[in-house]
């Protein structure tokens, strides 16, 4: 099939480059003329395992093509999808302008039946504004679909090509034969295609990393409480997860979750209850926990030195949100250097791929380092941030021969409480005996 996607960001290059993949001609459209020159040449501009790979063949198969022009790429896609970005809006709504513009746009240059499919993340009732702002200027036939995605960074390209599942919110059913034909080298082993209208779509996609969230939160919140009462939260989380309706995954307690969806998503679905006259009361919780959670070992941090963090130096251990990606959009360890730099701290980061992000953040004020270890030379403690693999074994004598006190302050909860006592560290974690 012949497709178009407009916006090359995380989500459109990997929707485009995976449906290469399977032999589709994809014309991917940016307004980004460097970013177009650059991935043209075969550079891709983010971090994300496998991604590399799949997008070297398709371009020299001649199946990944880019483009400025959306009129180029209107014309060459049967099926064109939108993969742009919704910012929050500082009252934590959904910014819908670059969605809506771009609708604008594609009304404009219509002139034949296509499908335009919305894989944003977008509150309910968009594929609406979006099918009503192109039947402005359109003058043909076309349909509107709602099909969010559901890839977690670091994973994207596995999640697109292998999907637990695929959301189609469509009221047309010539839309959803297109979309199922397309979808169907995705689907081989058995996972469902599953269609609904476009408004539960959208909502599936608000309600799936909401609740994902509330899961991480509610574990959290019980983490914090076995620290008050002495339980064990790794005892816990294997004791509750063992039962297959709560399931083993996302119960991993830590410093709370970050990233580009999850803190805007939250955000928004709350914010869209708002505008329906109705109180999640339960997102507000979430939001409130999350926020506290990211900073959660600031207390023990300053317990240990008796609030007097001025001119201690800490290595810190991870900077992205979460491992296998170079993303550091609401990653917790930012909220926690933050913090640490008002209370007169110094920093030493490390971090194996974010740190080019970092750099550009803060400039001189931490002072990044090439190596985990270089990170703990003469500092008074190590704070762990984000649980890379590299992180999970490490040589603990390097460890405390560049400390200045055996201290491990960790938000991951990376080690065993036995091992980490044998290395005689004094250990910080996250709901278990310290
Ligand atoms: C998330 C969803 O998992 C995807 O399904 C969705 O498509 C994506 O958002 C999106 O909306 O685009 P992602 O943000 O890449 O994916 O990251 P996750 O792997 O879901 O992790 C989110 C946060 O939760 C991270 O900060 C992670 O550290 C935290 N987390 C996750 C925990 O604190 N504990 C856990 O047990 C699991």
């Amino acid at each position: 099939m012949k497709i178009a996607v407009i916006g090359s960001g995380y989500v459109g290059l990997v929707t485009g480059t995976c449906l290469a993949e399977t032999g589709n001609e994809v014309v991917c459209i940016d307004i980004d003329k460097s970013k177009v020159q650059k991935l043209s040449m075969g550079e891709v501009p983010i971090y994300e395992p496998h991604l590399d790979i799949l997008f070297d063949r398709n371009i020299k198969a001649g199946r990944l093509k880019f483009t400025t022009s959306l009129k180029e790429g209107l014309e060459h896609g049967e099926v064109i999808f939108l993969a742009l970005p919704t910012p929050e809006e500082e009252d934590g709504s959904a910014d819908l302008s670059y969605v809506l513009g771009v609708a604008e746009d594609i009304g404009k240059l219509l002139n034949e039946y296509k499908v335009i499919v919305d894989k944003s993340t977008v509150p309910v009732g968009t594929a609406e504004k979006v099918r009503d702002t192109i039947a402005k200027y359109a003058t043909c036939d076309f349909d509107v679909v709602s099909n969010p995605e559901f890839l977690r960074e670091g994973f994207a390209v596995d999640d697109f090509l292998k999907p637990e599942r695929i959301v189609v919110g469509s009221s047309s059913d010539r839309a959803i034969e297109l979309m199922k034909k397309l979808y169907k080298p995705f689907v081989r082993s058995g996972n469902p295609i599953i269609v609904m209208d476009e408004k539960s779509a959208e909502l599936t996609k608000y309600a799936a990393n909401s609740f994902l969230a509330t899961k991480i939160t509610f574990m959290n919140e019980i983490a914090n409480y076995c620290e008050k009462v002495g339980a064990d939260i790794d005892k816990v989380r294997i004791g509750i997860g063992t039962d297959s309706r709560i399931g083993k995954r996302f119960l991993f307690p830590g410093i709370g979750y970050g990233g580009s969806c999850f803190p805007k998503d939250v955000k928004a679905l709350h914010k869209s209850g708002k505008n329906s006259q109705y109180d999640f009361k339960i997102l507000d919780a979430v939001i409130r926990v999350n926020d506290s959670q990211k900073i959660a070992l600031l207390p023990k941090i300053n317990t240990y030195f008796n609030n007097n963090l001025s001119n201690k130096t800490f290595a810190i251990w991870g900077l992205a949100f979460k491992p296998e990606t170079d993303d550091i959009r609401e990653a917790p360890a930012l909220y926690l250097i933050d913090e640490l730099l008002k209370e007169g701290a110094k920093i030493k980061a490390f971090d194996p791929e974010a740190m080019k992000n970092v750099a550009h953040k803060y400039g001189d004020k931490i002072d990044l380092v090439t190596t985990m270890y270089e990170a703990v030379q003469n500092a008074d403690a190590l704070i762990i941030c984000t649980e890379w693999s590299i992180f999970r074994t490490p040589d603990f004598n390097k460890i405390k021969e560049g400390l200045k006190t055996p201290l491990i302050f960790d938000g991951r909860n990376l080690y065993d409480i036995v091992d980490i006592e044998k290395e005689e560290i004094s250990y910080f974690s996250i709901g278990r005996k310290d």
